[in-house]
Parts: structure tokens; sequence; C-alpha cells
């Protein structure tokens, strides 16, 4: 068993406490690598803004639970060696039985997701309060999710939004005990969050897709005052990105993603953490793309990693900055 309290990390309920307070979210960028939680630490540490490290069941599958652990821990240690002790989270993403949520407490994370959203109320309560009970012991912080979102999560498609009942809130967050909430309030996984069809044209002819349920949140708000609320699939799809991938040979269709200044919006409210993996997936395709067509001779690894890392590293500083508003509150 390793503490993450041993690793320096840190866990979500001081962190939520001050964003929720001070009207900012904390940024949850996902990793599977060793480039991407540079780019992270980079960012943020220049930022000055606390930081989640999310990882998925699948990036655990990738990256190695042990190799993991040890990232986590030089994550905490670069941060310093780059000149600022930012508080980090390592976080499990989306965790779909306790027996994974057990392994990650087991390994070093200091918060866990379980996702019962897939299950009936009933039983998403059950499987999230022995999350709950299990986690708190070690003092390792849970988020759980009400409502379903559209798009694919968990491998499971959902040809629509199962939006979060407000009425349901009170009750999960009391008889669960868990520190987070995940709503579905119109957000939704990967680059295609909405189909053309759904969006309207702006006076530039770009598409506007329809604007995320506030009404339900300000409802779920009411309901459980100051608790901290998470938006998972909060990537912005910058069109730039989308531009050069498809200019550089790659084929994204119907890329699009949710406004900045809709986040902007939500970051002022009880929503303290935003989840955002494939904005950054985007950034170092980009990047890759575009050095291996003007270097076609080019087969050094770091080439075009480098370049990829320094992507990242300037779209998260973006985030930090000017979309969550959590740059220097570390
Ligand atoms: O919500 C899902 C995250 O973007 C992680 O995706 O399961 O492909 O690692 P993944
Ligand atoms: P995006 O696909 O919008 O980046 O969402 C990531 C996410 O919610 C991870 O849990
Ligand atoms: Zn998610």
């Amino acid at each position: 068993m390793v503490n993450y309290k041993d690793l320096g990390l840190v866990n979500t309920r001081e962190m939520f406490k001050k964003a929720v307070s001070g009207g900012y979210a904390i940024p949850a960028f996902n990793f599977n690598n060793m480039e991407q939680m540079q780019a992270i630490i980079q960012a943020c540490v220049e930022a000055k803004s606390p930081v989640i490290l999310q990882v998925s069941a699948g990036a655990r599958k990738y990256a190695n639970q042990t190799l993991l652990r040890y990232m986590a821990q030089g994550a905490v240690e670069y941060a310093k060696e780059l000149g600022c002790a930012i508080p980090i989270v390592l976080h499990l993403d989306h965790g779909d039985s306790f027996e994974l949520c057990k392994s990650c407490i087991e390994y070093g994370f200091s918060s866990v997701m379980i996702d019962g959203s897939a299950h009936s109320y009933e039983d998403n309560v059950a499987l999230t309060k022995k999350v709950v009970d299990y986690a708190h012991q070690y003092d390792v912080t849970v988020e759980g999710e009400l409502g379903v979102l559209a798009g694919i999560e968990d491998d499971v498609v959902a040809a629509s939004h199962v939006y979060t009942r407000p009425e349901d809130v009170e009750d999960f967050v009391k008889k669960t005990g868990v520190d987070s909430l995940a709503i579905s309030i119109g957000t939704s996984h990967g680059a295609n969050k909405f189909k053309p069809e759904q969006c309207t044209r702006n006076a530039d002819g770009i598409l506007v897709p329809p604007p995320l349920r506030f009404d339900i949140l300000k409802e779920i708000e009411k309901r459980i005052p100051g608790f901290p609320i998470v938006l998972h699939g909060s990537s912005s799809i910058p069109q730039d990105l989308v531009k050069s991938i498809n200019e550089h040979g790659g084929a994204l269709k119907d890329a699009i993603g949710i406004p900045e200044d809709q986040l902007r919006e939500a970051s002022k409210s009880a929503v303290c953490k935003i989840n955002i993996d494939s904005d950054g997936r985007l950034a170092m395709t980009a990047a890759v793309r575009e050095v291996l067509q003007a270097k076609p001779a080019e087969f050094d690894p770091r080439k075009y990693l480098g370049p990829a890392r320094d992507r990242l590293k300037n779209l998260y500083i973006h985030k930090c900055q000017d979309v969550l508003g959590s740059a220097n509150k570390a």
C-alpha cells in the first residue's frame, strides 16, 4: 500500500473548497505518457495553477500502474525543480468498479472517480457508497456521477444526453458521502460533441453548438449549495488545430466542442473541476503531423514529440489563464 501523502500528492478537498468560493475551476488534464505529464506540469507551474493529473483505466493499462505512480511522484519533484510546488492530485478517471478504485488507492492515487452512471440509480448509490467508505479510510476523495453524457462513455455509446435530474442530487450526495459530483448538462466526450445539424451558424459562418443547460446547473446548485460540481467532456475542439490536422493528412470530420466562453461562465459557479483530454490530443497530433510533413526524413522522436509537448504546454497555459481562471491560485 502506497499512501499518496508520501508521494507529495494532495486530495481534492481543500482545492475544491477554494475553487468554489473563489469562482474558478481546477483543470483535470488526462495523461498517458511522459511528454503529456511534462507539458501539464510545465504549464501549471508557469501559470501557478493547482492541477489534477487524470488517468483513465485505458491510460493505466497503457502506461503501467507502477510507472504511473513514479511518474506522479516525479511530477511533484519536477514542479518543485521548476520553481513552484503547485498542489497536484493524482485522480482515476471513470473508474467503473470497486476493485479498480481500490487498486488505484493502493497504488498512491489521491482521488478516484467511481462512474456508476451506467447503472440504475439505486445501484449507482450502492457502488459509490462502497467506494467512498473504502477511500475515506485513507483520506482519498471520491467523485461520483449522475446523468449520462451523450457520446462514448466507458465504451457505452449513448445517442443522447440523460441530463442530471436536480431532484436526485441531494439524496445521492447524502446517501453516498461523495466529495464531488459529475453532472450531465450538455457536454460530451471526444471531438464530435454535436452533429452539425444541432448547431447554428454565426455571422462568420462558424458552427455554434447549442448552449449548455445552465438552468439545470443552477437548479443543482440550489439543492446542494457550494457542493463541488465536475464537468466532463469539456474540450473546446479548437478549430485551428482541427484545420491543421486536416491540412497535414488528417481526416477529422465535423469536430465540434464546447465554446470557451461557456466554460468560463461555468467555472465561476460551483463547477470546480473541468476535464480536458481531447484538446490535448488534438494539439499533440497537429504538431506531430506538421513536423513530419515538413521534414519527411526526420526519425528522431524527440524532434516531433518535443514540439508536440510545447504545443500542449501552450494550450494548457491558455486553459488555466483564459478559461478556467485557475492561474495564480496555487
Ligand atoms: O473520458 C475519457 C477520457 O478522455 C479518457 O479516454 O479512455 O481513451 O483514455 P481514454
Ligand atoms: P473531452 O473528451 O471533452 O476532453 O473530455 C475528457 C473527459 O471528460 C475525461 O474524463
Ligand atoms: Zn469524462
